[in-house]
């Protein structure tokens, strides 16, 4: 990406599902620390897991995925995941949150995010998502603060990583 033009943020869809899967191996790669998955068990995983997980489902209406497209291609992407049990309905996850490194910086992340709250507060059944990070992603931390999120909890030793453990911080948005 030469020049930089503020991108479009859309829903992704199954036909997005290459290029999906392509930046979130990538970013698996770039930020191992990141995130729980790993970019062994991500690459393991064939394109129809991804065009499923991308393709909606009305018995899954919480669940979706952003991206954020500059042209043609995918710099950024995040996505949410409803819980389903009856007494959890109103509770979904925020994950797999990444900006090409190319494009960081300049408000694609938050962008994202904003789009993705203004679309869980229209879900009249949501009523609050919750998110983790690894503790020391002050960059991350802050951006989810900065749009609402609050600490509630850290769980020690939640992912290991070449032998080293390290925290996750439990963070969470009420949405109204
Ligand atoms: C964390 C992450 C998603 C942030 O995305 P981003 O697009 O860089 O975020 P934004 O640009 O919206 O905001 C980040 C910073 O850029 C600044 N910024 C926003 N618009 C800007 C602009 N036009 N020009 C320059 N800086 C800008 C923001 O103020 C913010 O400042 P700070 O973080 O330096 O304090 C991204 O860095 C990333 O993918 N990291 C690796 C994976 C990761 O950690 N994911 C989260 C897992 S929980």
């Amino acid at each position: 990406m030469k020049s930089f033009e503020p991108p479009t943020i859309r829903l992704l869809l199954g036909s997005d599902a290459v290029a999906y899967q392509r930046l979130r191996v990538r970013g698996l790669a770039e930020h191992p620390l990141a995130f729980t998955s790993s970019v062994d068990e991500e690459a393991a995983r064939p394109l129809a897991w991804a065009v499923q997980r991308l393709s909606p489902n009305a018995q899954r209406p919480h669940d979706f995925f952003l991206g954020a497209c500059s042209g043609a291609e995918l710099i950024g992407q995040l996505g949410l995941e409803g819980r389903y049990r009856p007494k959890e309905r109103h509770n979904a996850t925020l994950l797999g949150m990444y900006v090409a490194s190319e494009a960081a910086g300049r408000g694609v992340g938050q962008a994202l995010l904003e789009a993705l709250l203004a679309r869980a507060r229209a879900l009249t059944e949501l009523e609050q998502i919750e998110l983790t990070v690894t503790e020391g992603n002050r960059r991350a931390q802050a951006l989810y603060e900065r749009n609402g999120f609050r600490v509630w909890g850290v769980r020690p030793q939640a992912v290991k990583l070449d032998g080293q453990a390290y925290a996750k911080i439990h963070m969470v948005c009420r949405l109204r």
